[in-house]
């Protein structure tokens, strides 16, 4: 079996995946849009946007200034030429081409569990160093207990599992701190955790 271990590199058709209904009408989605919206911020990075599905929702927010990144060209011309976000920016999730605390939230949604073994880590703390505010992790594998392990599959890309306690420690060096998961969110994988910067961190 080929494995090409990045998600994007499989034959996603963009325009197929990122424009049915289902998945922008996805209540994990709509959860993520309301939350940006009580936590009154106004900048947003989406990082691993893909084609910028989740912005169709931010972008009725008044006053949203929202910029996605990702590393495959193909989705982020749909996200520029179909969705219209002129904020989109070719980058890998560990290598933010952005200031310290440049957005006031930085959300990600399905991409820490499809990174090689562990990337996930750094991954994260570039969030918290683009983040001023808050971070919004949406995992699709976030595990309580068991230990953080990486395989692949059951598609032809990495598939890990992440543990919940390694998340709150590697959010706590960076002066981070979760303060809600909502679980189950569409289905009973679907975890969206928001984690809120420490004052004085
Ligand atoms: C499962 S899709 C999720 C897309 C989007 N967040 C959404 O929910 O619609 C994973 C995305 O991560 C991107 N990606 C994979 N590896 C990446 C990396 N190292 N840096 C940045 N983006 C990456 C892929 O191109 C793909 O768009």
């Amino acid at each position: 079996m080929k494995y090409s271990l990045r998600w994007g590199d499989i034959n996603v058709d963009p325009k197929a995946w990122h424009r049915c209904k289902k998945q922008i009408d996805h209540p994990v989605r709509q959860v993520l849009s309301k939350t940006i919206k009580s936590l009154e911020c106004k900048s947003v990075l989406d990082v691993a946007c893909g084609t910028g599905t989740s912005f169709i929702r931010l972008n009725k927010l008044p006053e949203m200034d929202y910029v996605g990144t990702d590393i495959t060209v193909r989705f982020l011309k749909v996200a520029h030429n179909e969705y219209y976000i002129r904020n989109v920016v070719r980058a890998s999730v560990t290598n933010l081409p952005f200031k310290d605390n440049a957005f006031e939230v930085v959300t990600c949604k399905d991409i820490l569990e499809h990174l090689e073994p562990l990337k996930w880590i750094p991954a994260l703390e570039e969030m918290c160093r683009v983040a001023s505010r808050f971070i919004i992790p949406i995992f699709f594998n976030l595990f309580c207990s068991s230990p953080t392990k990486s395989v692949i599959g059951p598609g032809d890309f990495y598939y890990s599992h992440i543990n919940l306690e390694d998340v709150r420690a590697v959010l706590c060096l960076h002066d981070y701190e979760v303060s809600s998961i909502k679980w189950g969110i569409g289905n009973p994988t679907n975890q969206l955790m928001v984690a809120e910067k420490l004052i004085g961190g």
